[in-house]
């Protein structure tokens, strides 16, 4: 195939000798790249690192349409080329034809080959393993950034032209929260899914340790954390409240989750997303409002517990009731496998809830 940006598998050869005597090492990946997208641009920055050099086998345009079916690639090879070629982590590109990279492996022998982490050594394809292992190639398998890939793209694409939600748009979401963030992750593992159309625009913490800005920051999503202010008794001081209507609305946020956000909200946050503020308690409200809710539930004796999504207003969990999922308290449990059952359940119910209020919030408000 000739282009500029695409080199000959047997030039490519040549230089990997000449790196070789040069004590130097060539790491060679390969992938379809179509539609490169952040978690592309990762994998193949931390394949470079592992070497002096790097070679991308790409597929080529009849390989793809063989892997990934009709209507793919979404770019022609030359142009997928020119594109891994721009990024400084890219030395050389070869196109091969075959479903397989065994030939060009074979004719460049790479000192090392990076894979993403959806493979380990013994699941990669058989003959691609013989073809490294005669090249003594030593076989590295790389992280994949969760939710990122040229697939859940056009996913995407293709939801927001079909109008999922009643103004034909997926909602913007932003995840406020001071914990470890396991709703976040179950959100933004329903939206990779496909379960909940959404998109989760940033994440906002008033700890700077909380791992919920941890998580965001691996899925590529903007993670901001804000300074709460000196208030007493679990309010955000002005500024802070000020800062986090600024952070969303530059974010053109749609719905606002509270994610063990343990700060009480209040104006102008509230008046800026009136019936758009959605919060996750541990208990079956309007029992045990406020904190520790499954501890006071088992205190009490109580047969059984559950947690409840509901509308945020300016009192500590009295918002309008929008769902339920009941709990029941066993003999034997402790706070701890109490509270991690309800969790379970919270990570079922909130992502559907999201999806549901979304949609009423847009039939009710076409402008939305
Ligand atoms: C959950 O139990 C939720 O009900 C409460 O805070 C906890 C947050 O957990 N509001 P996580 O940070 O989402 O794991």
């Amino acid at each position: 195939m000739e282009s500029s940006f695409i080199s000959d598998a047997d030039t490519v050869a040549q230089w990997r000798d000449a790196l070789d005597r040069e004590g130097k090492k060539l790491v060679f990946t390969n992938g379809c790249f179509d539609l490169l997208h952040v978690g592309h641009v990762r994998y193949l920055q931390e394949a470079r690192a592992l070497g002096d050099a790097m070679v991308v086998a790409l597929n080529g345009d009849a390989s793809v349409r063989e892997l990934k079916g009709e209507g793919r690639p979404v770019n022609t090879a030359e142009d997928r080329a020119e594109i891994l070629c721009a990024l400084e982590c890219v030395d050389r590109v070869v196109v091969f034809d075959e479903k397989r990279a065994t030939r060009v492996i074979d004719i460049i022998r790479p000192h090392l080959y990076a894979k993403g982490g959806d493979y380990t050594p013994e699941s990669l394809n058989p003959e691609e393993r013989a073809a490294l292992d005669r090249a003594d190639a030593e076989i590295c398998i790389l992280s994949l950034v969760p939710g990122k890939s040229t697939s859940a793209t056009l996913k995407r694409m293709q939801d927001d032209g079909a109008g999922d939600c009643a103004n034909g748009t997926r909602p913007r979401l932003a995840v406020l929260g001071s914990g470890k963030g396991s709703n976040f992750e179950a959100v933004a593992r329903a939206i990779d899914a496909g379960t909940l159309t959404a998109e989760i625009a940033v994440v906002i913490s008033d700890m700077a340790d909380a791992k919920i800005l941890e998580l965001a920051k691996a899925r590529g999503i903007p993670a901001i954390q804000i300074e709460p202010g000196s208030e007493k008794g679990g309010h955000l001081g002005d500024a802070a409240l000020k800062e986090i209507v600024d952070r969303l609305t530059a974010a053109s946020v749609d719905l606002v989750i509270l994610a063990g956000f343990m700060r009480i909200v209040r104006a102008p946050l509230l008046s800026a997303f009136a019936g758009r503020i959605l919060n996750i308690h541990p208990s079956l409200l309007p029992k045990y409002p406020g904190l520790g809710a499954w501890r006071q539930a088992l205190k009490s004796g109580d047969s059984e517990t559950g947690c409840t999504v509901h509308l945020v207003d300016e009192g500590v969990d009295t918002g309008t009731i929008l769902a339920q999922a009941k709990v029941p308290i066993l003999p034997g449990d402790d706070a701890d496998t109490l509270h991690a059952r309800i969790q379970e359940q919270e990570h079922r119910l909130y992502p559907q809830v999201i999806g549901e209020q979304w949609k009423s919030h847009a039939t009710a408000d076409p402008q939305a």
